[in-house]
C-alpha cells in the first residue's frame, strides 16, 4: 500500500475546543501528507442532535475555518462537507438493508446518548450505518479516530463483510482504525473530560478577554498560597503541558511543588501560553473569516473530488445488488 486512502470526520456539533484540537484536529493534520488523506465535516451526523439551521451552519463554517486555519493543507488532502456528496446517503439504505438490528443495539455510543436523555431517534440508532458508508464509499484504508470510535469501525468491517459474502465478491474495502491511544483525554475547567456537553470548555481562539475569564474559571482545591500545590490531577498542569514547552512546564511544576505561588498566577501563565501557542493560527483564521468565498470553493473542490471516488464505489455496489 504505497499511499493508503486515510479518512476521517469531524461533526460539528459545536465550535471547536482544546480538547477536539489536541485530540482530533492536530493528529489529522499531522496525518495529511502521510497518504491519500480524506477529512469531512458530518453535518449529516450533527442532525442526530443539532435542530437549529442556523447553528448547524454556523459551527460547520467554525470547524472548516479552525481546521483550516491550524494548519489542514487542501492541496494535500481532500476535505468536504458529508452532505456535498449526497451519494453516501443512497449507499446508507443499500448498507441498512443488510445490517442486523443486534449489530446496532450493541453500540455503546447509542446506549450511551440515550443514558445521557438524547431521544433514541431512527438516525440515531442508524447513526454507525451511515458512519460505515463514510468510510465504504472511499474505499478508505485507514480511519484515525479517539477510542470511543473503535467499535463503529468495527461495526463497518462487518458490515462490509456481511455485504461481500452476500453478493459474493470483495466489492468494499474492509477498513483498519487507527486508534489515538496516546492522544491524552483533555480535562475541562470543572476537571471532567473537557467536552461540549458539560459546558466546560476553552476555545482556543475565542477572543482574549473571553479566553481569559474561561482559563481564570478553572476549578482549583483551596491550598493556600503559600503551601505546596498537588501536582496529580491538576487541570491548570495538564492544559499547561498541551501548550507550553517542556521547560516551562517543569517550571510549574516545580513551583507547584515548592509552594509560594498561587492558583491565579498559574492561570494567568496558561492563558499567556494559550494565546502564543495559537497565535499563528488566530491571524490565519482572521485571514480565512475575511475570505468566506474561499473556504467555500475549497469545500467545494473537496466534495467534487470526493464525489468523483465515491460514485465509482456505488456504481460497483449497484451493480452488484441488482439496481
Ligand atoms: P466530540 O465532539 O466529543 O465527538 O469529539 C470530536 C473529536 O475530538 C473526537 O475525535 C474526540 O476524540 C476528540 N475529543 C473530544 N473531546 C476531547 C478531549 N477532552 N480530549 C481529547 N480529545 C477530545
Ligand atoms: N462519529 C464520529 C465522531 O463522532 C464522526 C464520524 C462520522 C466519522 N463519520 C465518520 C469518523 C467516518 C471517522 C470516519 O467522532
Amino acid at each position: 500500500m504505497s499511499r493508503p486512502r486515510i479518512l476521517s470526520g469531524i461533526q460539528p456539533t459545536g465550535i471547536p475546543h482544546l480538547g477536539n484540537y489536541f485530540g482530533m484536529m492536530r493528529p489529522a493534520i499531522e496525518m495529511q501528507a502521510s497518504g491519500d488523506a480524506y477529512y469531512f465535516i458530518a453535518d449529516l451526523h450533527a442532525l442526530t442532535t443539532v435542530r437549529d439551521a442556523a447553528v448547524l451552519r454556523r459551527n460547520v463554517q467554525a470547524v472548516a475555518v479552525d481546521f483550516l486555519a491550524c494548519g489542514l493543507d487542501p492541496s494535500q488532502c481532500t476535505f468536504f462537507r458529508q452532505s456535498d456528496v449526497p451519494e453516501v446517503t443512497e449507499l446508507t439504505w443499500i448498507l441498512s438493508t443488510l445490517t442486523p438490528m443486534g449489530l446496532l443495539e450493541r453500540c455503546h455510543s447509542f446506549k450511551d446518548k440515550i443514558a445521557r436523555g438524547l431521544s433514541a431517534s431512527h438516525g440515531l440508532f442508524s447513526y454507525p450505518v451511515l458512519m460505515a458508508a463514510d468510510i465504504l464509499i472511499y474505499d478508505s484504508h485507514l480511519v484515525p479516530v479517539g477510542q470511543d470510535q473503535k467499535q463503529h469501525i468495527e461495526v463497518t468491517r462487518d458490515i462490509a463483510v456481511k455485504f461481500n459474502e452476500t453478493y459474493g465478491g470483495n466489492f468494499l474495502r474492509l477498513p483498519e482504525p487507527v486508534i489515538r491511544e496516546n492522544v491524552a483525554t483533555l480535562p475541562g475547567l470543572d476537571g471532567r473530560k473537557m467536552s461540549k456537553s458539560y459546558n466546560n470548555t476553552i476555545e482556543p481562539f475565542a477572543e482574549e478577554k473571553i479566553l481569559r475569564k474561561r482559563i481564570m474559571s478553572i476549578t482549583t482545591d483551596s491550598t493556600p498560597l503559600e503551601e505546596p500545590k498537588p501536582i496529580e490531577g491538576s487541570t491548570i498542569l495538564a492544559l499547561y503541558r498541551a501548550v507550553a514547552p517542556p521547560a516551562d512546564v517543569a517550571e510549574m511544576e516545580r513551583q507547584f511543588c515548592e509552594g509560594g505561588t498561587g492558583y491565579g498566577e498559574f492561570k494567568q501563565r496558561l492563558f499567556e501560553a494559550v494565546v502564543k501557542f495559537f497565535r499563528p493560527m488566530r491571524e490565519r483564521r482572521a485571514e480565512l473569516i475575511a475570505d468566506r468565498e474561499g473556504v467555500e470553493a475549497i469545500l467545494k473542490k473537496g466534495a467534487a473530488q470526493a464525489r468523483e471516488t465515491a460514485r465509482g464505489v456505488l456504481m460497483r455496489v449497484r451493480d452488484a445488488v441488482g439496481l
